[in-house]
């Protein structure tokens, strides 16, 4: 328990370096959130110090630093903050558009990106994701996601003014800068592990470190891999310790001791120190893993949710502007945690990346089918409160396959079987139009992910006509139209808005080579930029259907993420349906994914949804067609469906009814 003289002693520090006419603000916010904050820390780190008072005198630490922080932060983002404090929901509108792209293929370096933002504000972007920028490892680095320095920029991609002037040019045109925050591991030549190394013991608690493979071998018995082919395992031996040192992802990615409570205070400081230089989101890097335990896979562990609770009641208190987004890539079931709940009202994660959606989606066009992403939209809880989802096509990483076993297994299916189909269909064989590559199957049998752009995937680089080239594009606005309506904040990943290609050189780049998710991480392609004026190129049409798609969705309030959401079930197997909106504003979004012509009966789906009446007709929001009862759906279409009040009845067709869930 903690008495109001804890809870005044901590306020005092916090508000020590702040000028007086901040307190009142700040204590209001610090009274909200010390509760949580502190029971979430206690439980993470009370048993660490030998007596309360200790525990109290290093929560007292960390808010003094988070004091200097926020003392420190320009008057623009305390605007900012108090802003978004009003408008709580800012970041779930239909308005809300994300971008991700690596700095040095999409501009060249953070200067470049500047001369970037006006294709951004065209495709009606709002939130720009740059995949980690932060001073990273020399050599092989994981595409930056080993960091050796939180507050330095990647000297080729520019300084910490250029990331300072852009993050304000970004803001001015109405975008939210994303960085990734690295905080599952750092690089292994970080200052924390070169102290490590040098044998401050300090700092070697800052890692997991073993004498001998004893526990590392326990735990290895229940622990996955990430990368089986070219990282198994998950400890490294590291010589200038002569110990074996917990390693998730490549073995100079260090995993960082969240047992340790110096760890998590460091962190945090990181974090809003990068808050202070203008980063308005974070994505949290693999936050599934923040946590160790003994017999379990080590990942989805209540503690790691929450050092991320804790976390949010630190931004809440210092800068309540900023977004939390999680990267968790994690079975459907486990998913909704890191947006926190509503009952009981717990807060984490602003924003989650929806990745069952996302790897369903795809596996609806290699099947045929959609049931996948049935199971995962019911499995899919309504969101908490200032919380929303990130939906997706493609990012810079693997579409996992294994986040599905859950789902993939109904039925009695082999899971195995159906999902190593998938991933075969994807890499190209058994006919299929797909055109990617399986990323580290450690076995033919056995299942992982699959790489390769959006367009690729979806048949683009094998269509030889121009019905196949016309399907292909028509697959991939199928996804980003289901990312567009599922509610959440859909993102592009760069070069699909132009149906960019794989890049088949990274074979050729040194670093590169072992890695195939470069495959799907092209440079800009200028040329294909440029093409995207003349309607008749495949860059042209793939822009085109984005930018309409993109322009309806703002004009429908239905899309915002916390409208409510439900299935229309008994559909044929290729047809996914769903509600979103109130019964008298109702979107209805319908979508074929399958080869086949198909013909619904709409009036009789709807009307046992009790959204059809005699005088209603149905106007598809994506080319104004009216539809009273017998819906045609092409191979590859959707429709998305607002009511039409007629004043005469529509004639009727016979066609097999849809059912409502
Ligand atoms: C995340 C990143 C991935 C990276 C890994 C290790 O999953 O998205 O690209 O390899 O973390 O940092």
């Amino acid at each position: 328990m903690s008495s109001p003289a804890i809870f005044d002693r901590l306020l005092q520090s916090l508000v020590a370096q702040l000028p007086s006419d901040q307190h009142i603000l700040i204590t209001l916010r610090f009274q909200k959130q010390a509760p949580i904050l502190l029971e979430k820390l206690r439980a993470l780190y009370g048993h660490k110090f030998a007596e309360d008072a200790g525990f109290i005198e290093w929560m007292d630490q960390l808010l003094r630093v988070t004091g200097r922080m926020m003392a420190r932060r320009p008057a623009d983002l305390r605007k900012l903050d108090q802003q978004r404090s009003e408008n709580k929901e800012w970041f779930s509108t239909q308005h809300m558009l994300g971008y991700c792209a690596y700095v040095d293929r999409f501009a060249g370096n953070l200067c470049g990106v500047a001369d970037r933002i006006p294709h951004l504000k065209k495709l009606g972007v709002t939130y720009l994701h740059l995949l980690p920028f932060l001073k990273a490892r020399q050599g092989e680095n994981d595409g930056g996601f080993a960091v050796s320095d939180f507050d330095a920029i990647e000297p080729q991609l520019g300084s910490m003014a250029d990331l300072q002037e852009l993050a304000a040019q970004l803001r001015s045109a109405g975008i939210s800068l994303c960085a990734d925050f690295i905080l599952n591991h750092v690089a292994d030549d970080h200052p924390w592990a070169l102290a490590a190394k040098s044998g401050h013991p300090g700092y070697r608690d800052y890692f997991y470190h073993y004498p001998d493979r004893t526990q590392p071998a326990i735990f290895e018995a229940t622990l996955g891999q990430v990368f089986p082919q070219v990282a198994p395992g998950n400890f490294s031996f590291i010589d200038e310790m002569q110990q074996w040192v917990w390693t998730t992802f490549y073995p100079y990615q260090w995993d960082l001791n969240y047992t340790n409570p110096a760890v998590f205070a460091d962190i945090t400081a990181a974090l809003l120190q990068l808050a202070n230089r203008g980063v308005e989101v974070f994505r949290l890097d693999s936050t599934a893993f923040l946590w160790k335990r003994e017999a379990t896979n080590c990942m989805n562990q209540p503690e790691a949710h929450w050092i991320l609770q804790a976390l949010r009641c630190i931004v809440e208190i210092a800068a309540p502007g900023v977004l939390l987004k999680a990267e968790a890539i994690v079975p459907t079931a486990e998913l909704p945690a890191y947006l926190g709940s509503q009952q009981p009202l717990v807060k984490e994660c602003h924003l989650a990346y929806h990745s069952s959606l996302m790897a369903a989606s795809w596996v609806a066009l290699a099947e045929q089918n959609t049931d996948l992403i049935r199971q995962v939209m019911q499995a899919t809880p309504e969101l908490p409160e200032q919380a929303s989802w990130l939906t997706y096509v493609r990012c810079h990483d693997d579409i996992g396959w294994n986040v599905l076993r859950p789902e993939a297994s109904s039925g009695a299916q082999d899971v195995q079987q159906r999902l190593a189909h998938v991933a075969r269909f994807f890499a190209g064989e058994e006919g299929s139009f797909a055109r990617g590559a399986s990323f580290q199957a450690s076995d033919p049998a056995a299942v992982h992910g699959t790489v390769g752009m959006a367009s690729a995937l979806a048949g683009l680089s094998a269509a030889k006509t121009p019905l196949e080239q016309e399907y292909a594009l028509r697959r991939m606005s199928l996804l980003y139209g289901l990312s567009m309506c599922f509610g959440g904040m859909p993102l592009i990943y760069m070069g699909d808005e132009f149906a960019q290609m794989n890049d088949d050189d990274y074979r050729q780049q040194a670093g590169h080579e072992y890695d195939s998710r470069w495959l799907h991480r092209p440079l800009w392609n200028a040329d294909m930029a440029a093409s995207a004026h003349h309607l008749n190129s495949n860059a042209g049409s793939m822009l085109h259907s984005l930018s309409h798609l993109l322009q309806q969705r703002r004009s429908l309030p239905q899309l915002a993420a916390h409208q409510p959401r439900r299935l229309l079930a008994g559909m044929p197997a290729e047809i996914l349906a769903f509600i979103r909106g109130g019964q008298d504003d109702a979107l209805v979004y319908i979508a074929n994914f399958s080869a086949q012509t198909s013909a619904l009966n709409l009036s009789a789906g709807l009307t046992q949804a009790g959204l059809q009446t005699t005088r209603i007709s149905w106007c598809n929001q994506l080319d104004q067609t009216i539809y009273s009862d017998t819906l045609i759906l092409p191979p590859w279409s959707q429709v998305w469906l607002t009511k039409v009040i007629q004043s005469t009845n529509q004639p009727q067709h016979p066609i097999p009814s849809g059912v409502i869930a």
